[in-house]
């Protein structure tokens, strides 16, 4: 059962500049709820309760916001307000919280491996908050694990995409091995779409097995000079196996302008009566 989940969160967010120049864009709300809580959430809606965060300089707000505030609780207690904090209490009290800090931005690779020494020789799931999941029936995070469950190997999340957006993903060349699952042969960080093997794009959700670490560490940088998670994961392909799964559900990219409002639009129409 894996009971550990990555959270790379060391970027910039210079998209969202300057609302991010002093915060985080991981705690940026969509309605009033940090974007990387809905991340939390999901992994614990997939049975983990060990939060594994790799930070950055300036994210100081990501610990603070997954820890008690004292003389918040204090002003609130009794009244109606306290409510508001109750999914928030939950997860505190349920789950584990520890955090690393990227020191160089070396890329997603290189914040992976950083967090090993938070995750340790054990399989773990990876969610990039900004990619924002919205599962069908269960959870994008609880779908994957079903799929490691049963098949033990690392498990990246895909979606197809129009092709001229491909630039924007690690794209994957697999061929079918049962109902939305795929055995990767191929991948390619941000392809042209001219060079893209698929449409078939990879989001933020990735369940790795612990080899990836010493893989990692042999990757060379790749695409802009930093160490790619895909190369990484081809290596891994290659060696063994490798799974994309086509999950059921929506995601949103918050990581741009545009999918945060649709996100923001999504999840007002589902709450607008309670907010
Ligand atoms: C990262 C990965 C990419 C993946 C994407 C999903 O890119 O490098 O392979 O498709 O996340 O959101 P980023 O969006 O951090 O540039």
């Amino acid at each position: 059962m894996i009971k550990k989940c990555l959270f790379p969160a060391a970027g910039y967010g210079t998209r969202f500049l300057p609302a991010t120049k002093a915060m985080p864009k991981e705690i940026l709300p969509i309605l009033n709820k940090p974007l990387i809580q809905y991340g939390v959430e999901e992994a614990m809606d997939a049975g983990m309760t060990e939060m594994a965060f790799v930070t950055g300089r300036g994210k100081r707000a990501l610990e603070d916001h997954f820890d008690i505030s004292y003389e918040l609780e204090h002003q609130i207690s009794g009244s109606s307000k306290e409510e508001a904090l109750a999914d928030i209490r939950r997860l505190i009290d349920e789950c584990t919280f520890s955090y690393t800090r990227q020191i160089h931005m070396k890329g997603l690779g290189h914040a992976i491996l950083t967090g090993e020494t938070l995750i340790g020789p054990e399989a773990f799931g990876v969610i990039l908050a900004d990619d924002l999941c919205v599962g069908d029936t269960k959870g994008v995070m609880a779908q994957m694990m079903d799929v490691h469950r049963k098949y033990g190997c690392s498990v990246v999340a895909i979606e197809e995409v129009p092709h001229e957006e491909v630039h924007k993903y690690g794209v994957i060349t697999a061929s079918p091995l049962a109902e939305d699952l795929f055995l990767i042969s191929d991948m390619v960080e941000k392809p042209k779409p001219e060079d893209a093997p698929s449409n078939m794009a990879i989001i933020g959700r990735y369940v790795l097995t612990p080899d990836i670490f010493d893989i990692l560490r042999e990757t060379p940088p790749g695409l802009g000079g930093e160490i790619q998670i895909t190369d990484a994961l081809k290596t891994q392909a290659a060696n063994g196996m490798v799974l994309a799964y086509r999950f059921k559900g929506q995601r949103f990219d918050c990581g741009s302008v545009k999918g945060f409002v649709e996100a923001t639009t999504h999840f007002y129409d589902l709450m607008k009566d309670q907010i």
